[in-house]
């Protein structure tokens, strides 16, 4: 079956179109097309993202992104005579009344399309920044309507645990490596940091979550204390490779929870004890920060603290649930540091590892059409009235 999968949760505007197919047993995809308008460099001024500037964003590009989609999967047909009926007009005005940068846009370009073939439209609808969560999925109500598509709903988190279905060059899992329950999964991003325990596949058990900041969001507000630019994990990764590994540690921080018997996580005060470090510091050489020695040792040994306590609280967690598969997705996934700490200490246990491709590790609407598919599947077949399609900020798994 064909998917346009939509995702606009936080700064990326993210469209594909992929064929699905092979059910439960074996999914298989093929990418007909994706495109991802990155709206990084745009927050990057403002140090993080702004919901309602988000939205503009995702107003303005949304429209241009799937005709460039459409083209690349070579379904772009452009009929220069078409337009929109009244009644339709009407109704797309009104659905999109609270989108007028995309309104217009909308409008122009959209009424001009032959209707490409999509059985089923998928759209993240949580969790996320509510207001660029409505662009996209005021974009899909209203594609839906004209185009009489159904619309599945979709988890942006169960978008991150299955993105490690479609690997390099959209190959599938190989074999003898494929997902095996129950598994766990570390979800860690700029939003969220959560272990969840799937025991068959959409069947989740959350069992431990940040009671305060993201792993991600603990870099990036690290990043902006160091004076580098947004997002501040790449830069923090980055400058912790610069320490030398041999060379002697002077700044020690804390590892938050490490020994709590629960599964949860909390940041802030890791973020809490760099910022007390630098005003410290600051006091005895005020211009501590053009030192890049000790910026690159407090990157070092914030990363491996945000490492050491994601690695041993998921250790414990795969030990508790005899878990036979470990995924890791979201963003901090990425972090090579993380990925070698996990590699090392799942290698003992056989346990079966998986990291999502780079482009699939930060937000992407391709985990979105594969999530869409697994939905489509459970739902047998059926899309959700338009009417029910909400954004809704804080869903859980
Ligand atoms: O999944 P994602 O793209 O967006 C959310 O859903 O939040 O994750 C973005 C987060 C940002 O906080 C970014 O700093 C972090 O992922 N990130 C990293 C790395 N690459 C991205 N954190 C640590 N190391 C990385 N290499
Ligand atoms: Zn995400």
């Amino acid at each position: 079956m064909r998917i346009l999968a939509i995702e606009t949760s936080c700064d990326e505007t993210a469209i594909s179109i992929i064929e699905a197919y092979g059910g439960l047993k074996n999914p298989r995809f093929r990418v007909l097309g994706n495109k991802i308008a990155s709206q990084a460099a745009f927050h990057a001024q403002y140090g993080g993202v702004f919901p309602m500037m988000a939205k503009r964003e995702h107003s303005k590009n949304i429209v241009p992104l799937f005709l460039s989609v459409l083209k690349e999967a070579k379904v772009l047909k452009i009929n220069p005579k078409a337009t929109f009926t009244t009644v339709q007009e009407n109704k797309i005005k009104k659905m999109l009344e609270r989108e007028p940068e995309m309104l217009d846009l909308f409008l122009e370009k959209i009424s001009r399309l032959a209707k490409p073939r999509f059985d089923v439209i998928a759209v993240t609808v949580g969790p996320g920044l509510e207001p660029a969560l409505w662009v996209g999925i005021n974009f899909a109500k209203t594609l839906a309507t004209i185009w009489k598509i159904p619309v599945i709903p979709v988890n942006h988190m169960e978008g991150h645990f299955l993105s490690v279905l479609m690997q390099k060059n959209g190959k599938n899992l190989p074999a003898g490596k494929q997902v095996q329950f129950p598994a766990l999964s570390l979800l860690v991003s700029g939003g969220h940091t959560e272990l969840v325990l799937a025991t068959d596949w959409l069947k989740y058990k959350k069992i431990g979550q940040t009671r305060d900041d993201a792993a991600g969001e603990a870099f990036d507000k690290v990043a902006r204390m160091l004076e580098l630019p947004y997002p501040g994990g790449p830069e923090i990764s980055k400058l912790a490779a610069q320490f030398p590994k041999d060379h002697p540690q002077t700044i020690k921080l804390p590892r938050p929870m490490i020994q709590s018997g629960d599964f949860d996580f909390s940041f802030s005060g890791l973020k809490t004890a760099v910022l007390y470090l630098l005003r410290d510091m600051t006091k005895i050489n005020p211009a501590v920060l053009q030192n890049s020695d000790t910026k690159r040792e407090i990157a070092f040994e914030f990363q491996n603290a945000v490492v050491e306590v994601l690695v041993t609280k998921t250790m414990r967690a795969l030990q508790k649930y005899k878990a036979k598969t470990l995924i890791v997705g979201g963003g901090v996934s990425a972090n090579k540091e993380l990925q070698k700490g996990l590699r090392m200490a799942t290698q003992k246990e056989k346990i079966i590892l998986h990291f999502p491709i780079k482009d699939l590790s930060t937000d992407n609407s391709l985990m979105i059409g594969i999530a869409g598919y697994f939905q489509f599947l459970k739902n047998k077949k059926r899309g959700k009235p338009l009417t029910s399609l909400k954004a809704i900020g804080n869903l859980s798994l």
